[in-house]
């Protein structure tokens, strides 16, 4: 059964705006799956038709095989949501919310579980503090933690990582990909692509509302960036190669196609191997791919 299935989801709101342009994709089970896009892409819009936050204007959005619309009790326990906007109330302290929210999902003693997300997502030394008194990414790392409460089998995260410094973002990565090892699906916005190509087995790019690519991780860097091969050699040589881009006295770099193999690119140039002093390979990064999808 998949986790998430959206089928030709449109979403226009009320005035007018087309957020949402007829778009499809599936979070398979035990995958880390990236929804990518530029500001405004409609990331945030498809992640509140998933919670129901946001009615559909048509298409099909299915939980663990459930209509959302039709039956949100069933869906919405399957479901872990971090939203983009911090929203915490002030009133009460991290471990007291965190009860409460076990609290809304039928579970009155959680403790265990409470403290090893406040362990693991570093709140533990911070579990008597109200809201008002924690800085902005504990503030995140509480929403993530309260998402996580229930043990949801689909996690939505939206921009998990906006507000939190460097360390700790690591730890959360680390986190998320303890989740998946024990079964937990997770849909995952960011703009930290870096991040999202370590992380995500496949990856949506979306734009102005409609989705422009979607495939493995590697794949679509494979397709949409070039191989960059920068070799330095001990003396002058003659280079006739349709891949060299620039030379700078024995420098050299070329540009070439991602599947090509070193050894045929090398044999082509014909430069004796005894007068190379270095070689240089940069991949293309997503960063790259990313840039190209969304300029094009
Ligand atoms: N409640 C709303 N009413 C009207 N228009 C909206 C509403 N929410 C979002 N939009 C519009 O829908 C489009 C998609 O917005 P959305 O928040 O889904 O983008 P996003 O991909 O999440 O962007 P970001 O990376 O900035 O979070 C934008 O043009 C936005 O202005
Ligand atoms: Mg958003």
């Amino acid at each position: 059964m998949l986790p998430l299935k959206i089928e030709n989801l449109i979403k226009t709101y009320p005035g007018g705006q087309h957020a949402v342009k007829g778009l499809s994709f599936d979070v398979r089970p035990g995958e880390i799956f990236g929804l990518l896009g530029p500001n405004g892409a409609g990331k945030t819009t498809i992640i509140s038709t998933i919670t129901t936050l946001e009615k559909p204007s048509s298409g099909v959005v299915e939980v663990f095989g459930q209509d959302v619309t039709q039956n949100a009790r069933f869906t919405k326990k399957q479901l872990g949501v971090v939203h983009q906007e911090i929203i915490n109330s002030g009133f009460f302290d991290v471990e007291e919310i965190l009860q409460f929210q076990s609290g809304y999902y039928g579970i009155s003693r959680n403790k265990e579980r409470i403290d090893f997300l406040l362990h693991k997502l570093s709140l533990y030394e911070h579990r008597r503090k109200k809201v008002k008194q924690l800085s902005g990414g504990m503030k995140r790392r509480l929403m993530i933690a309260k998402a996580l409460v229930h043990t949801p089998k689909l996690l939505l995260l939206d921009e998990p990582t906006a507000g939190v410094d460097i360390g700790l973002r690591e730890t959360l990565w680390q986190f998320v990909q303890e989740l998946r090892k024990e079964g937990m699906s997770i849909l995952l916005t960011t703009h930290y692509l870096e991040e999202a190509e370590q992380l995500c087995d496949r990856i949506g790019i979306i734009n102005l509302g409609s989705l422009e690519c979607l495939g493995e991780t590697k794949e679509l860097v494979r397709q949409y960036t070039q191989k960059k091969i920068r070799l330095t050699l001990t003396e002058a040589f003659p280079i006739q190669s349709e891949y060299l881009f620039i030379q700078e006295g024995l420098e050299f770099s070329f540009v070439v196609p991602p599947g090509k193999l070193m050894g045929e690119f090398l044999a082509e140039t014909r430069i004796p191997v005894n007068i190379i002093k270095d070689v240089k390979i940069e991949e293309g990064t997503l960063e790259e791919a990313f840039m190209k999808v969304v300029r094009s």
